[in-house]
């Protein structure tokens, strides 16, 4: 089995290069790291390559990037695939900080790219609120079981949490969830999700989404599962987008539950699966004060969001 360590950047297409740099650049404040006509990465203040655009249609996710240890052969890595049945090459030309990666399909199509080594991008200065990471990417599949086995089995993930048997929360690190899926019957990307350091940073990305026209579909709330104070918008491809602080952390894979936090509703937190109807929120638009009268998809902030 392969160790995925952490998330790297996204791949997602847009018709709209000039509009879509716009927004990860100068509203989201990541920074422009290389362009080309139909090309470009973009990286945070920190040097972590964040969302790679490439023409074509409106928020497609074309590819998926994640780290491994460092050190790692990848020759070794396409032979540890081919021994689980799963055909894989190696690549060159990732990115500017990825020279090299092994690159396999997962069962919902979408190619992913295996790193082991990466270069920092040069650390830029602060913007007006600052992303730390891409970090989660959630994604609408007809079979959920089976990108869950491939992605614990092939990959090294381990499941965080369910909300009954359609909607699985996926860890790679000490993050609650780099990964999430929910059925539906037609694939495509859900929401991507960036973390900011803390509220003050929630606060900051509110503002400055609304000086640039752009308001929330959803949120602020905190979240139940994973706990996540998360906010929402589209973009003008209409991509949703999160941003979020404060998640769940894994810090002991051997101790098994979640590091205990002040808003958690059990101590110790254990990994689980969660009712079916679980309140997507713990307070906020979705909490229980909130829905009183109302059938949970009636809220308009909850159909903005699944919608
Ligand atoms: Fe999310």
């Amino acid at each position: 089995m392969i160790k995925v360590r952490r998330l790297g950047h996204a791949t997602i297409s847009t018709p709209d290069m000039d509009g879509q740099i716009d927004y990860y650049g100068n509203v989201l404040g990541l920074r422009v790291a290389e362009r080309s006509n139909d090309r470009a990465f973009l990286v945070s203040k920190q040097g972590f390559e964040a969302i790679e655009l490439v023409r074509g249609e409106k928020g497609h996710l074309k590819r998926l990037s994640f780290q491994i240890a460092p050190g790692t052969d990848l020759n070794d890595v396409v032979k540890e695939l081919q021994k689980l049945g799963i055909k894989s090459e190696k690549r060159s030309g990732i990115s500017p900080g990825v020279a090299e990666a092994v690159t396999l399909i997962d069962p919902k199509g979408t190619p992913v790219d295996l790193y082991a080594e990466y270069k920092f991008h040069e650390a830029a200065q602060p913007a007006y609120f600052n992303i730390l990471k891409l970090g989660h990417v959630a994604y609408r599949v007809l079979d959920v079981q089976e990108i869950v086995k491939f992605y614990t089995e092939v990959l090294g993930f381990r499941v965080s949490d369910w909300r009954g048997d359609f909607f699985v929360f996926m860890r790679c690190n000490t993050d609650h969830h780099s990964l999430n899926f929910i059925i539906d019957e037609k694939p495509q990307l859900h929401h991507i999700a960036f973390e900011v350091l803390d509220w003050s940073e929630i606060n900051k990305a509110g503002d400055w989404l609304a000086r640039n026209k752009i308001h929330l579909v959803w949120g602020p709330g905190r979240h139940i599962i994973g706990h996540n104070v998360a906010t929402y918008h589209r973009n003008s491809d209409l991509v949703r987008v999160e941003i979020f602080t404060e998640m769940d952390q894994m810090k002991d894979e051997a101790l098994g539950y979640f590091d205990p936090r002040p808003w958690h509703q059990e101590f110790p937190l254990y990994p689980k699966m969660h009712g079916p109807e679980t309140l997507r929120n713990y307070w906020g638009y979705g909490s229980e004060r909130v829905i009183q009268g109302y059938q949970t998809n009636e809220l308009p902030q909850y159909e903005a969001i699944r919608g």
